[in-house]
């Protein structure tokens, strides 16, 4: 028998236990800050300096936070599946450092910032490219100001066509520590589903999207996930 295909989604729950702030929970950014003033589009055209030093701090925590059980069971799985395919909303590097690869990141990630005018990106985490000031892009002659490498509320995520096609090939698809709320994403699992793929959940609570879930582990990832995979794998 050919081997299955695996594709996991994961969200802001996975990197809960490694201290990364989910974004709807009690204690979530988005309790603290407001969506329109730092995650959309117009907020960087009206106030960019607020928005830069927002996403700044994010960056700057990447250095203080550390991979869970969860990031590196997954990390095995994929260095040890021919089919398997990693599909994160997070935009901290926890999967590539604890070992995967070739995680899709659809809605962009904070190592990289993106330049206003040619769109390409660059990593820049240097200590001193993580202080208050904008920086510039290395890319065009007269360089010029970058902006967050994330897809904010209104824009298109990224790579939809490889997850599309991931998606609807898949056996499992399992989603990991995200509340429902954000499309397209919370609509991938129906996507699996109408493909014949059995489909599987590992969150803190139950999302607003739980009904469309074959088994449901209601608990957190850091202790769920590693056991769940080895079923599977
Ligand atoms: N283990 C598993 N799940 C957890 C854990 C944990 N340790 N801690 C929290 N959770 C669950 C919460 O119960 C919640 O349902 O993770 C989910 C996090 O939900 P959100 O904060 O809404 O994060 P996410 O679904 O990834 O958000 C989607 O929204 O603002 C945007 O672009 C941002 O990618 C993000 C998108």
């Amino acid at each position: 028998m050919s081997e299955k295909r695996i594709v996991v989604l994961t969200g802001a729950g996975i990197s809960a236990e490694s201290g990364v702030r989910t974004f709807r929970d009690g204690d979530g950014l988005w309790e603290e800050h407001r969506i329109e003033d730092v995650a959309t589009p117009q907020a960087w055209r009206a106030d960019p300096m607020f928005v830069w030093r927002f996403y700044q701090a994010r960056r700057r925590q990447l250095l203080d936070v550390k991979p869970n059980p969860a990031h590196f069971a997954l990390a095995e799985m994929a260095q040890n599946r021919e089919h398997f395919t990693l599909i994160t909303q997070n935009v901290d590097d926890l999967h590539e450092r604890a070992g995967t690869s070739n995680t899709i990141h659809m809605h962009g990630r904070l190592e990289t910032l993106r330049c206003e005018r040619s769109g390409r990106n660059e990593v820049r985490m240097d200590e001193n490219e993580l202080l208050d000031e904008f920086l510039t892009c290395s890319c065009c002659s007269e360089p010029v100001r970058l902006r967050p490498d994330i897809v904010w509320f209104g824009e298109t995520p990224m790579f939809m066509n490889e997850i599309y096609a991931a998606v609807e090939q898949c056996d499992v698809f399992v989603v990991v520590g995200s509340s429902g709320h954000v499309y397209p994403a919370a609509n991938l699992v129906n996507i699996a589903k109408a493909a014949g793929a059995t489909t599987m959940l590992v969150n803190l609570e139950a999302p607003l999207n739980v009904d469309a879930f074959d088994e449901v582990h209601l608990g957190k990832a850091g202790v769920l996930l590693p056991d769940l995979l080895k079923r599977l794998a």
